[in-house]
């Protein structure tokens, strides 16, 4: 998959009007955004519940954008081809759910899709390391998952750092993405650890003009 901007952003549709998402969908395509960020929580892995597959699959419908899920459920493996069928184009898992990780890496990719991992503020660099070569995509959180509007965690920028330095080394073309508490600020330091994909709910749906704060981020 090629993106036409080197550091691309993702607005998370958490931050949108769920009954008004069309609208807000053709906003920030109009803005420019790269992808779309999908959050999926069970309510199990993290405190808070939010959609499935039958509103990623309208959600298809409705877009052509590039359709970056994020699920936080416990039990990935399941629901890989569920989401796939739904729509989605990229899936990215936490290494710290139940699922066997080189078998839903596999499910991913056998279903046509790309496969990226997601770590939690207190899950080290080193735990997705054995997997780099493998994916497309790691996502590094940088608020605790569950909810939007949290302040960003700067002691996660030395994680980022390391993630890409390793996959200079056997996967060069690794997207790293950073979600939670993205504001032009935070964005620039995560840009300058080696961030090139810009997960940002609050910040772009709250904005008065939405191309220029998906501009301000990259
Ligand atoms: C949090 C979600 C995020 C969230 C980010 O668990 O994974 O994608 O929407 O929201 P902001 O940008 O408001 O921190
Ligand atoms: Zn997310």
């Amino acid at each position: 998959m090629e993106f036409k901007n080197k550091v691309k952003v993702s607005p998370s549709i958490l931050s949108a009007d769920y009954a008004a998402l069309k609208g807000d969908i053709e906003k920030v395509k109009l803005a420019g955004a790269d992808m779309l960020h999908v959050d999926v929580m069970d309510g199990h892995f993290v405190p808070n519940i939010s959609i499935g597959p039958p509103v990623v699959k309208s959600i298809r419908k409705a877009t052509d954008m590039f359709l970056d899920c994020h699920l936080m459920i416990s039990n990935p493996y399941d629901y890989i081809d569920s989401f796939a069928k739904s729509g989605a184009d990229l899936i990215a898992f936490h290494v710290e759910s139940n699922s066997n990780v080189e078998k839903t890496i596999e499910k991913i990719n056998s279903a046509g899709i790309l496969p990226a991992l997601v770590v939690k503020p207190k899950t080290p660099a080193e735990a997705v390391f054995p997997y780099l070569k493998d994916i497309a995509m790691v996502l590094v959180m940088t608020v605790e998952p569950g909810f939007g509007g949290q302040s960003f965690m700067a002691d996660m920028l030395p994680k980022i750092k390391a993630i890409r330095e390793e996959a200079n080394k056997v996967n060069p073309s690794l997207m790293i993405q950073v979600d939670g508490g993205i504001v032009p600020q935070t964005a620039k330091l995560c840009i300058e650890a080696g961030a090139d994909v810009l997960v940002s709910g609050s910040y772009i749906f709250g904005a008065e003009n939405t191309t220029e704060a998906v501009n301000s981020l990259r």
